[in-house]
């Protein structure tokens, strides 16, 4: 089955074609296309994504990234069309359904609409080890998302079936690294910026003497809480002079935190929910800290677990996961009629 799939719902227009079959036992993939426009320097000097600029400009590159995913003579000819609902932005996820409503509409193709968190928890099928590897021996498995929105452990029993068992209660951990990135000056997304300075610190062997507390770490649910800790940044850089080694010292012990937290909630996962595998998705887990911090963990814990992720640069927002998650309802028939397709801000995982 060949997917068009677009996702829409934050600051990236982005647009694939995947050829999918093997159902829902052996899924595979093959990547035809894959485009992501991204939107980052507009919203930089914000310091965040501001919603009416990003509609404006998923408006502007819809029709440019679809130009380039079928450069004429080729014309559209999907099996069926993929697009992300939800949650999101909802001026930004509507500029994706009308596309994508107005191309069902023109080819008569079925649509489904996608939960973009579903996602992220599929796009570690896009690593070759594990699309190899017999899908059958991962589960029962602990899903792990950590994007800018949202902290999510999940059980999962197998690809169709999964169930939350723990979330953030307020801030998501790449929200943390974004908010900490502003107060260090550091500009946006914050991610990879306070970890290529924490990288750094790590390297020159600079630290600070401010340990911040580790929030829930042995409050015995699944839940996190991260806001606590963008406070506690706070505290430190206003009251010291910000030098360049301030900022290292603060990134690491910031980094080291949000591992040792994740690495500890999810660890905790594995033997209660005695699994056999971890799948992380979603912009945090391109962080190769705390993917190495997480894969040392249960390389060391009497449970072992396989550790399985997306190729880092699949691990942030793009539209292949979406064609993913699509297939899979599409294997369900799970389709929608154009006019029924809507824009859900707050979709949650079930
Ligand atoms: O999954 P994603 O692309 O979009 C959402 O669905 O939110 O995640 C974006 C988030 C941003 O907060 C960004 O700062 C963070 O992921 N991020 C990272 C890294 N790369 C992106 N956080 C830590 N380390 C990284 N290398
Ligand atoms: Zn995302």
């Amino acid at each position: 089955m060949r997917i068009l799939s677009i996702e829409t719902s934050c600051d990236e227009t982005a647009m694939a074609i995947v050829k999918a079959e093997g159902g829902l036992r052996a899924p595979r993939f093959r990547i035809i296309k894959n485009i992501v426009s991204s939107q980052i320097k507009i919203h930089a000097p914000y310091g965040g994504v501001v919603p009416n600029l990003a509609k404006r400009e998923h408006t502007k590159n819809l029709p440019k990234v679809f130009a380039a995913l079928y450069p004429k003579p080729y014309t559209p000819n999907p099996d069926l069309i993929a697009v992300t609902v939800g949650p999101g932005l909802e001026p930004a996820l509507w500029t994706g359904i009308e596309f994508a409503r107005d191309l069902a509409k023109k080819s008569k193709k079925p649509l489904v609409g996608v939960n973009h968190l579903e996602g992220h928890l599929y796009s570690f099928l896009f690593n070759l080890k594990s699309q190899i590897s017999n899908l059958k021996n991962i589960f029962p498995a602990i899903g792990l998302i950590v994007s800018g929105g949202h902290t999510i452990l999940v059980r999962m029993d197998s690809l169709a079936r999964y169930k939350k068992i723990g979330e953030t209660r307020d801030d998501a951990a790449g929200e943390a690294f974004d908010k900490v990135a502003r107060l260090l000056e550091l500009g946006y997304p914050g991610g990879p910026l306070v970890s290529a300075l924490a990288a750094e610190a790590r390297e020159e062997n600079i630290k600070g003497d401010f340990p911040f507390t580790r929030p829930m770490l042995h409050d015995g649910s699944f839940d996190f809480s991260f806001s606590g800790l963008k406070t506690a940044v706070r505290n430190v850089v206003t009251k010291r002079e910000m030098t360049g080694e301030l900022k290292k010292q603060v990134a690491r012990e910031f980094e080291e935190c949000i591992a040792d937290v994740l690495v500890a909630k999810t660890l905790r996962a594995v033997e209660e929910h005695d699994v056999r595998a971890v799948v992380m998705g979603g912009g945090v887990s391109a962080n190769t800290y705390i993917r190495e911090r997480l894969a040392e963990a249960l390389e060391k814990a009497d449970a072992s677990a396989e550790h399985l992720v997306p190729p880092p640069e699949l691990a942030t927002d793009n539209a292949l996961m979406i064609a993913l998650a699509g297939y899979f309802h599409a294997l369900k028939e799970d389709f929608v009629a154009a006019e029924n397709l809507n824009a859900r801000g707050n979709l949650k995982l079930s």
